[in-house]
């Protein structure tokens, strides 16, 4: 079985970043990017507003790590752990064994790079939990997320065609890519 973030020791450092589980004293600096409708363009929901924010903060809590450049906030890592599909007879060996990442850096934060350390640290954390396999998907038009994707060596593994309903109501390309830990480990 694989560990679980809960079993890796916290804070986490990358060259410029510190990383932690959320806390409550985060969230009005959460809500600095989670309220911001352009920098949600791509993500998977805008709020309506603050308590609609809040409601959903534990549920996020458990995957969404915050991360902090010299004491300020800068970004979230999500390391989203699931279980893999499988067979139904080894459906056991297959939980948790998947981790999806996904990333934002705040706006006065972005263009230096740090998606890209937070993505290396995601891949670090996975393969720390000794899970299988890492995914992170977004819109095709999302390129600068999926330039990060490539820049830490992830695998473009789909390019799936309108599958993914904005909420513009228009439909648009998704892609995935993926990496192995088994690959992690090779590499590193
Ligand atoms: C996506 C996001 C996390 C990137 O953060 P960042 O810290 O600026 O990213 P990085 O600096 O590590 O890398 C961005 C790369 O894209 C490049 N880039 C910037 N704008 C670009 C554009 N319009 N088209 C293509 N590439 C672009 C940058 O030059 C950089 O590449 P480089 O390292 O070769 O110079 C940030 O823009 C964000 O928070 N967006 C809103 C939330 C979001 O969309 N998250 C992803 C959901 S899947």
């Amino acid at each position: 079985m694989p560990k679980t973030l809960d079993d890796l020791a916290w804070p986490r450092h990358t060259e410029r970043l510190t990383l932690r589980k959320q806390e409550p004293a985060d969230a009005d600096a959460l809500w600095e990017i989670e309220g911001d409708a352009a920098q949600n363009r791509w993500t998977t929901r805008v709020y309506e507003d603050r308590a609609a924010f809040d409601a959903d903060r534990g549920a996020r809590a458990a995957s969404d790590l915050v991360a902090y450049w010299d004491g300020r906030f800068a970004g979230v890592l999500m390391v989203a752990q699931k279980d893999a599909w499988s067979q139904a007879e080894v459906s056991e060996q297959a939980k948790g064994q998947l981790v999806e990442l996904g990333w934002r850096v705040a706006t006065w934060a972005q263009g230096r790079g740090l998606a890209t350390e937070l993505a290396r640290e995601g891949l670090a954390i996975a393969s720390e939990m000794g899970v299988h396999r890492v995914e992170a998907s977004c819109f095709i038009e999302n390129a600068v997320s999926w330039r990060v994707m490539e820049k830490v060596g992830m695998r473009r593994e789909s390019h799936t065609v309108k599958e993914s309903l904005h909420r513009d109501g228009t439909w648009h390309d998704g892609l995935t890519y993926a990496a192995l830990t088994e690959e992690l480990r090779a590499r590193s």
